[in-house]
């Protein structure tokens, strides 16, 4: 097997084949077509919430299903193989249940994760605005307390399926300037004052909508503050490391569907009378792409294990997210490059999965951010 996962534990071999088979059978027929049309479609939500593939790391006391971080990046690893939009919207719907779980207090896990665990919701994490993407701390989204509620204003841009979520996780400056004068606060479909503004025409990931969020005094009842006031930029960094996880996950699956069509287009396609994998040029890209996939792969998984142990893995996550990413990104401009004019056109996935790999050198965190935090960690103090 070119594609060895035998390292794995029963448990991650297993939830890897149950997302495999749903993504295969369910997602794969529609996605050419639902990208086109850019599609969301709940029920396959649903359908991975009905296989326990929703809330993978979440602890069953919340309707999770109680594994970890090993378990839950094969599971995307499968879901992005077939499209990575529905990989991002199950890694985005994960942010509040991480979030939750790591700072929020009894009553709102209890109220907000197990719907959110089980697909019956979706989730949405409200940071970015206009003037405030890779510098997060500079948002200037205002949440005013007035008596038992928080009115907040603002306009948030590229929050990924608010159009869709259930619950918002949303960051708003109740204090002076920098990172601790922003708080956390939990936001619910319907509250009035959330209007959705333009949704994003994008290059790819087009099932998952990228929305602007218009935020016109909504009240936000006070128990909905997560941990304190000013912890919300340590909220939204601590997610956001284990969402660089989840990230990286997506990349190996569009990477490995690339390699996959490639790898059967360079054996099957003959020119001067054998395949074009026995020319070295084509053999040795494959082989160059199978090693950096291998090697990426490799990294996430450490991530993995480091944060399913307990241990500090910010580091480990954001190493992960860039050599993953850019790897998706070099072996998908590989795989159109091996199919020539053929990959060039929508007959084949990979002009698709090369668009979907540029979006992950993007989000949560560009790729210089996540060597801003690397360098960071090389500084001697
Ligand atoms: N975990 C917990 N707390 C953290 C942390 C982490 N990983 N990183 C920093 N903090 C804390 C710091 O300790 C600090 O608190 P104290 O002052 O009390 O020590 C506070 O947060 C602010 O930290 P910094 O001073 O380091 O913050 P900074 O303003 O210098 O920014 C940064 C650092 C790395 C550039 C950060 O802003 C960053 O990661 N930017 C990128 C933002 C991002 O990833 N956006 C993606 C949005 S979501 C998305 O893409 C789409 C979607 O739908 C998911």
């Amino acid at each position: 097997m070119i594609f060895d996962h035998a390292f794995e534990t029963e448990a991650q071999i297993e939830i890897r084949e149950l997302a495999r088979k749903f993504s295969r059978e369910k997602i794969a027929p529609i996605v050419e077509h639902d990208e086109e049309t850019e599609t969301f479609r709940r029920e396959i939500i649903q359908g991975l919430g009905e296989l326990g593939l929703t809330g993978i790391p979440t602890s069953d006391d919340f309707g999770g299903a109680g594994l970890g971080y090993q378990e839950y990046i094969g599971a995307i690893e499968e879901i992005a193989a077939a499209s990575g939009s529905y990989a991002v919207s199950i890694a985005v719907s994960g942010l509040p249940q991480v979030i939750l779980e790591q700072q929020g207090n009894e009553f709102q896990k209890k109220k907000y994760i197990p719907k959110l665990a089980s697909g019956e919701w979706v989730g949405s994490f409200v940071l970015s605005e206009a003037g405030s993407g890779s510098d997060a701390a500079s948002l200037r989204t205002t949440a005013v307390k007035n008596g038992d509620s928080y009115l907040l204003n603002g306009t948030k841009l590229w929050i990924t399926q608010a159009d869709s979520a259930d619950v918002f996780i949303a960051m708003a400056r109740t204090g002076g300037p920098g990172a601790k004068g922003v708080s956390a606060f939990i936001l619910e479909k319907g509250m009035p004052g959330i209007k959705m503004g333009k949704r994003e025409k994008k290059m790819g990931m087009s099932i998952s909508h990228t929305m602007e969020v218009l935020l016109e005094n909504v009240k936000v009842p006070a128990e909905n503050l997560i941990a304190n006031e000013g912890d919300g930029m340590k909220v939204a960094f601590a997610a956001l490391d284990s969402g660089r996880i989840t990230i990286a996950a997506t990349a190996l699956g569009i990477a490995r569907s690339a390699i996959e069509a490639a790898r059967s287009h360079a054996n099957l396609r003959e020119q001067f009378g054998k395949p074009i994998l026995d020319f070295q040029g084509v053999g040795f890209m494959l082989a160059d792409m199978l090693n950096d996939y291998q090697a990426a792969k490799l990294m996430v998984q450490k991530a993995a294990m480091l944060k399913d142990s307990g241990k500090p893995f910010s580091l480990q996550a954001a190493q992960a997210k860039v050599v993953a990413t850019d790897m998706a990104m070099k072996v998908t401009t590989d795989a159109v490059q091996i199919l020539g004019g053929s990959g060039y056109t929508q007959e084949f996935p990979v002009e698709r999965h090369m668009r979907e790999a540029k979006m992950l050198q993007i989000v949560e965190g560009t790729n210089q951010i996540q060597r801003l935090v690397i360098s960071r960690a090389l500084k001697q103090v």
